[in-house]
């Protein structure tokens, strides 16, 4: 599969990073009495494996990563952390080619299933719905827009690292149906002064709530909202398991 991070890969981690200060306490709530082995879905560099280790206490997490760039970041963060380092196995892949445990506790997909087509996330509920313990849970985020719709041109990341200044910028455009394409721009300023920019494009897929509560229905899967409303924040649980 291609690495559609590679040229944004050194941006996008530390970008994240003021977004998991949000997402932390309502991941960690969420997650809570989940049993172990935990998935975390497109890892990223690994700010949420690092939440969710802290979450459910001895779990085993198997953070799946496609891209190389970003798996760096993650390898760089598990080694880091004796107790990630111990807890922590990095799968090199999307979701639907690794090897997984045959029984999963929990899964955390955060700011990824746009990434996934329809038919993927079938894959995904069926996944669910076939390896879920009890009270497992999936913990998911859906991000706008809800629709196929065009997003104008805003700036959604800004830091610094010594002289130079970080943006990101990002705008969508519609696709075709359930599908828009994301145009994002970093751009690096060294003592104010436009330096370097990367640009990347990638296609995402829409889903609003009620088609996530659809599709999930047709697995044997509830989905419920959790947490400030603002995070967008889902569990997906087993219709008939009322615990979580
Ligand atoms: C916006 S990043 C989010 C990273 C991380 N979850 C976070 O919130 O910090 C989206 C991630 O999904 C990954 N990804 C894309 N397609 C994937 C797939 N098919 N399976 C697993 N991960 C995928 C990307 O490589 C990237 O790391």
């Amino acid at each position: 599969m291609t690495d559609e991070y590679e040229r944004s890969a050194e941006f996008v981690d530390p970008m994240l990073a003021a977004a998991w200060t949000a997402l932390a306490p309502a991941v960690t709530e969420a997650l809570r009495g989940a049993p172990g082995p935990v998935v975390d879905v497109g890892a990223g560099g690994g700010h949420g494996t690092r939440v969710i280790a802290q979450a459910v206490p001895g779990c085993d997490v198997y953070a799946v990563e496609p891209s190389a760039g970003l798996r760096a970041v993650l390898m760089a963060r598990a080694y880091e952390s004796p107790e990630l380092r111990g807890r922590v196995t990095v799968l090199p892949g999307g979701l639907l080619d690794v090897t997984l445990p045959p029984r999963l506790g929990a899964v955390v997909a955060m700011n990824v299933i746009g990434h996934f087509d329809p038919g993927g996330r079938r894959a995904i509920w069926r996944l669910l719905g076939e390896r879920l313990l009890p009270g497992g849970r999936a913990v998911l985020n859906l991000q706008p827009p809800a629709q196929a719709t065009a997003v104008p041109r805003t700036r959604f990341g800004e830091l610094r690292v010594g002289h130079r200044r970080y943006e990101g910028w990002g705008r969508a455009e519609p696709a075709g149906p359930g599908r828009i394409t994301w145009h994002m721009t970093y751009r690096t300023l060294a003592d104010g002064a436009p330096a370097e920019q990367a640009e990347v494009s990638y296609a995402w897929w829409v889903l609003d709530r009620d088609r996530l509560r659809a599709e999930v229905a047709e697995h044997g899967l509830r989905a419920s909202p959790t947490g400030p409303g603002e995070l967008g924040l889902w569990l997906v649980t087993r219709a008939e398991d009322v615990t979580a």
